[in-house]
């Protein structure tokens, strides 16, 4: 079993000069991918790509939660409803550009996880800087969740604890490959493997040694291999964990061996 890319941003226009040569390295080497939306347009340009092993994910990052209305979260359900959209996000929380108000962001963050709870489909997470108010947000909502990734994880030990308490999945990016990413990576130690996801977040956050460059899906494998690494298990055997647990918090079906 190979890897999965869980986040990326392949419809970027950072893609647009050769998003099917990127797409098609792609899936030479990854099993399947998660396309990403962050706003109405972009989650709508993820939908062409959407087919035989890429998926999509369909919200409203917070930064633009002042532009959220009754028309986004209806288009957000139609386009939920097609069969490759696996999951809501990414949603939460983003206290370091505040590029809306806090409590614009809490109300478009709640609509979102509402939405999930009645499509009962997992949700994707952006908490950036906010960890207390996105805990209990979360904390609230995680008994009705069908499955929650807290996606390019920025926080300390102490808050992986708290989200892995709440039955939480926990995605590293590139990020915690670089050398001063050390309360990442202490947090990264305590994930049990069970738990633990890969992303790239491509097009940004290329992992080491590949730090700089314009992200692709692909280099996850480098992340993993840091990873597997850190935390002392051989690389095979991150990648299977990662991916089987990929499968089973979007809910994928795993092929049969
Ligand atoms: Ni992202």
């Amino acid at each position: 079993m190979g890897l999965v890319d869980t986040h990326c941003h392949l419809q970027s226009e950072r893609f647009a000069g050769d998003r099917d040569a990127v797409l098609q390295a792609t899936l030479e080497k990854l099993d399947w991918i998660v396309v990403i939306g962050d706003d109405i347009p972009s989650s709508e340009e993820a939908l062409p790509l959407l087919g035989p092993r890429v998926y999509g994910v369909v919200g409203m990052h917070p930064y633009y939660a002042k532009d959220c209305d009754d028309a986004t979260y209806d288009r957000l359900r139609e386009m939920a409803a097609r069969p490759e959209v696996i999951a809501l996000g990414e949603m939460g929380l983003d206290y370091f550009n505040e590029y809306s108000p806090r409590d614009v962001q809490a109300v478009a963050f709640r609509k979102q996880l509402d939405l999930a709870c009645e499509l009962d489909m997992p949700i994707v997470i952006h908490n950036r800087e906010a960890d207390e108010d996105c805990y209990a947000i979360l904390a609230e909502y995680a008994p009705r969740l069908a499955g929650c990734i807290m996606h390019c994880f920025g926080s300390g030990p102490d808050y992986a604890e708290k989200f892995l308490d709440l039955g939480f999945y926990i995605s590293f990016a590139g990020n915690v490959t670089f050398k001063k990413a050390v309360d990442l990576q202490e947090a990264a130690k305590i994930v049990p493997l069970d738990r633990l996801l890969v992303e790239t977040d491509a097009p940004f956050l290329a992992p080491v040694p590949l730090r700089g460059k314009r992200c692709e899906p692909h280099f996850v494998s480098h992340t993993a291999d840091f990873l597997a690494d850190l935390k002392g298990v051989d690389r095979e055997r991150l990648a299977r964990e990662t991916t089987s647990n990929a499968h089973r918090v979007y809910r994928i079906p795993q092929p049969t061996p």
